[in-house]
């Protein structure tokens, strides 16, 4: 009963591991599904579910309106709009101006793009539903985390105006916050700083009232709940899916 058979869908950061598993569970509801990613989709993800990529940066206009428009061209207009794209810079007050002009280009102007460049159709249809991507990062504070924390305050901001903005035209607006979230990018951010992974992993776990990350397509079970009908009533909410995270 979530009505998204046939729907199109589009997702930025599609190739990522949460986008990815959101366009997995839409495709599995039915939906058509276009992922939009900054990356080529060089591993063949998209053809691998059944989905349309399309390489553009959300931060450029000019990208997302070609993109927007040839997505509508392959598929026709998408009733539902995943904001999931992120740009990941974790710095306190020593963050520089182009830190700055880089993060808030992607994580705010970049989801208000594509908002811009989908919603004219989303009103010829009659509704839809956009789904923002923040986190519990969005709620609380965390230490040389401030750049990145901003950005996702900020997008609860949006969806908190949006849906006044664009409740008479039927569209609703919701922010899903996850907690951590067991991922590729988590791996290799391990990797990278030279830390342990399982070790990381337990102290992540340790976190959540739960004792674990989460996992990508536990995210995805709910982006297709705010996708579908059975969230016809909900519109300027957080959902927060973060296994206790917040609670404590
Ligand atoms: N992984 C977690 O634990 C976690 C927790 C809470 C919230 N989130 C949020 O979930 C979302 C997805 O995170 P993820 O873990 O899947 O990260 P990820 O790095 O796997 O995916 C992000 C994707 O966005 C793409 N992207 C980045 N800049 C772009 C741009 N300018 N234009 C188009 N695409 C661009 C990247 O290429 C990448 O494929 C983000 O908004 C993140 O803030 C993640």
């Amino acid at each position: 009963m979530r009505g998204l058979n046939n729907r199109v869908a589009i997702i930025t950061g599609g190739l990522g591991d949460l986008g990815y598993a959101s366009g997995v569970r839409l495709v599995e509801e039915g939906c058509q599904v276009v992922l939009f990613d900054r990356l080529p989709d060089d591993e063949g993800k998209a053809p691998k579910i059944g989905a349309a990529c399309f390489r553009v940066d959300i931060g450029d206009e000019a990208e997302v309106e070609k993109a927007c428009a040839a997505a509508q061209d392959r598929l026709g207009p998408a009733s539902i709009l995943v904001n999931c794209a992120a740009c990941f810079i974790f710095k306190s007050i020593d963050a520089t101006a182009a830190d700055w002009e880089k993060i808030c280009r992607v994580n705010i102007a970049g989801a208000s793009l594509m908002a811009k460049h989908v919603v004219p159709r989303m009103k010829k249809l009659g509704g839809g539903s956009i789904i923002n991507v923040s986190s519990v990062s969005g709620f609380v504070g965390q230490a040389n985390f401030a750049t990145y924390n901003a950005t996702k305050f900020a997008i609860r901001g949006l969806t908190k105006c949006w849906a006044k903005d664009l409740a008479p035209f039927g569209i609703r607006v919701n922010t899903i916050c996850p907690g951590y979230i067991h991922t590729a990018a988590f791996v290799k951010s391990c990797q990278a700083l030279g830390k342990d992974i399982e070790e990381e992993n337990q102290r992540a776990a340790a976190m959540h009232l739960l004792n674990r990350q989460g996992r990508p397509e536990e995210v995805a079970a709910v982006v297709a709940f705010l996708a579908g009908d059975d969230s016809s009533f909900m519109t300027g909410s957080d959902v927060i899916v973060d296994g206790g995270y917040l609670a404590q």
